[in-house]
Formats: C-alpha cells, structure tokens, sequence
C-alpha cells in the first residue's frame, strides 16, 4: 500500500484521482488549503469510497507543513496539482500565480529531498504550446511563448523540473500535459466545482442547462476550423485520473533523475459548435446561445498527439464525449437539485 500525497486532493482533478489511486491500490493523502474547492469534495469521496482519505487542511507553500505531513507518514509519491487556474485572473494579479504556482513546487522539491522521497507526477498543460505550428500537438512540438502569467507558472515549473533532475538531484518527474478535462465522477459524487462565473465551456454550458445561466456565447466562428468555432481536445477526468495512476506505476521502474513529459487528451478534436449539439442530444436540453465576438487570448485550435501516452504508459482513454458530456450534466443536475 504505498502513500500518495496529492497537493491539491481536493479539486477537480485531484479528488478524482484520489478514486483512481484507491482503487489501484494506493492510498491518497491529501493537503488542500481549500482556496479552490469546498469540504464537501470529501463527503463525496467518502460516499465513493466507503472511507476517508486523510486530509491536511493548509498550504502547501507552508514547509513546515509539508514536513510534518512527511514526517507523519512515509510518502512514496507526489502528485502535484495545486495551482491557482484562473488564466484571466493570472494576467490580473500575477504574483500571485508566480508565487503560488512556483513557490508550491519548489517547497515540495525540497521537502521531497529532504526526506528521501523520489517520485513526482505534475499538472502541467497544453497552454505550454500556444498556437501550435503542427497538430496534432506533439511532445516534442516547441512550446511557444506563453500567451498568460498562469501558462508562464506552467513552462517555469516543467523548466524547475528539468533543472531538478539535471542537478542529479535524485528526483524522478512525469509531468502531464493536460488537454481539456471534463466530466464527473459517474456517481455524481463529485464533479467540477467552478467559483463564480465559469471560464471554461463544459461547466457553463451545464449551469446554462439548468438556469444559472441565461445563455452561452461562443467566442468566434470565424476561426479557420470546419464550423468557425474553436477546437479542443476534451478529456474525460477519470480517463485523466487514470494517466496518473499509470505515470506513478511507470516512474518507480525508473532511475534516478528522470524526466517525461505526456500529453493526455483523446487525440480527436471537437469544436465548441459540436459540443454544444453533442450536449443538447445527451441531455435532452435546448441551449440558449449566441454567437459573439472573438474572445482575446484564445487560441484557435488544438488537440494531441497521444502515440506517446499510449505507447509507453499503455494507457487509452476509455470515455467518448458524450459519456464525459452526461456525467457533467448529471453532477449539475445534483447540484442544482434537478
Ligand atoms: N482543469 C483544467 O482545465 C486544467 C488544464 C490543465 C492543467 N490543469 C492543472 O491541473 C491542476 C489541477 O487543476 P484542477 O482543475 O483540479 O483545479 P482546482 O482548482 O479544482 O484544484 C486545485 C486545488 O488546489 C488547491 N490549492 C491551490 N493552491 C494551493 C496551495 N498553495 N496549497 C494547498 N492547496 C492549494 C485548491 O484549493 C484546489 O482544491 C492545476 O495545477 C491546474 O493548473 C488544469
């Protein structure tokens, strides 16, 4: 049974791979100081899981923290999500993410040093290569110049990373590249948990879906894409969880100062236009929307090449869009008591 400190446990990605974790034989422990998330997530992981998950509540910018949850237990792992998201608000208060985003994971290097422990998988993302020149977006595709403060967290701390193993420090790195997660636990137990006005399109499409919401707008159709809207790779968050999983088993046949880099989307490419008629047909709901201008930063088109993920971690994701678009609308459902 080997220990997994997940930062962050508490969040989207987080509590729904603190699931995945426990039912391959891990356990989670998680440290979350709640800046994004409710309490409730773990109500909901115990309804899963049938226990707790052993949580510290606080910072993980706080060392002394962090030593003392590593004295407390013998961690075996990291998997550090915690991060502040928020890309508009990145390019508003940037302190704080440099802080926050850079400042969690170098306390978390040093405390994993400190205390002998090798393992790190990290939440990295494909805002790191902007507007690809290629796609599908390879591993090896240059990353380009970021397009926010929140990206910029995200190239330094895969650069730290780097830096790290080089230093022959020991440590031993997967770092995932994200592509769109979306969806919810099927037990809508858990799920996304926007604070205030969503900036992503799954959760603003459901809060639209159940009356939060007057209408969505898509931002642009006149991109160079098949319906003029923009493209993504949405990723089903427990497909996602899974890659996790799959990066730990994979890290601990490794050798000393080792890096990798994945990417983790479906490989197929969906435009915002799809998924709003993907999501009316699973739902059985009428969208309001409307079609409004370009929205600045967004980039026009990207999805993964996922040979890589496949191919050396053995792992496929096993959701298609509508069964990530049901789960999604299921868990709002339960939270909006519909
Ligand atoms: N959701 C996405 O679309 C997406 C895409 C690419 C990468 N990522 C990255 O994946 C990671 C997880 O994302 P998420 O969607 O689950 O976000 P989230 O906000 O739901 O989860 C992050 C969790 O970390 C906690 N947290 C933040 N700073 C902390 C700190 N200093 N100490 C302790 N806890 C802290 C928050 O309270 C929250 O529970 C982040 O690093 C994010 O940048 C997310």
């Amino acid at each position: 049974m080997k220990n997994i400190l997940i930062t962050g446990g508490a969040g989207y990605i987080g509590s729904h791979t603190a699931v995945a974790l426990v039912e391959s034989g891990y356990t989670p422990i998680i440290i979350d100081d709640f800046s994004n998330s409710e309490k409730s997530v773990l109500n909901g992981l115990k309804n899963i899981l049938g226990k707790d998950v052993k949580t510290y509540i606080g910072d993980c910018n706080d060392k002394g923290l962090v030593q003392t949850i590593f004295k407390e237990n013998k961690i075996d792992g990291v998997i550090h999500f915690a991060a502040s998201k928020a890309v508009g608000e990145s390019t508003k208060i940037p302190l704080k993410y440099y802080s926050n985003n850079i400042g969690s994971l170098l306390v978390m290097l040093e405390v994993m040093k400190e205390f002998g422990v090798k393992n790190i998988v990290f939440s990295s993302s494909c805002t790191v290569y902007g507007q690809p020149d290629e796609l599908p977006v390879l591993e090896t595709t240059p990353r380009k110049e970021a397009e926010s403060p929140y990206g910029n967290t995200k190239k330094i701390c895969e650069d730290i990373l780097h830096d790290d193993a080089k230093s022959k420090s020991g440590v031993k790195v997967v770092a995932l590249r994200y592509f769109n997660p979306i969806g919810a636990h099927p037990s809508a137990e858990i799920g996304e948990l926007p604070i205030g006005v969503p900036a992503n399109l799954i959760p603003f499409v459901t809060q639209t879906a159940a009356g939060i919401r007057e209408k969505i707008t898509v931002f642009g159709d006149d991109y160079d894409t098949k319906d003029g809207s923009c493209v993504r790779d949405y990723i089903h968050v427990l497909d996602l969880a899974d890659a996790h999983v799959k990066s730990l088993e994979y890290l601990e046949k490794q050798e000393d100062n080792f890096v990798d880099i994945f990417n983790v989307g479906t490989g197929n490419g969906n435009t915002v236009l799809e998924v709003i008629q993907a999501f009316e047909k699973v739902s059985g709901r009428n969208l309001n929307y409307e079609i409004g201008s370009r929205r600045a930063g967004d980039i026009e088109k990207v999805w993964a090449n996922t040979d890589k993920v496949k191919n050396t971690l053995g792992w496929d994701p096993k959701f298609s869009l509508e069964d990530s678009l049901r789960d999604s609308w299921n868990w709002q459902k339960k939270l909006s008591g519909i």
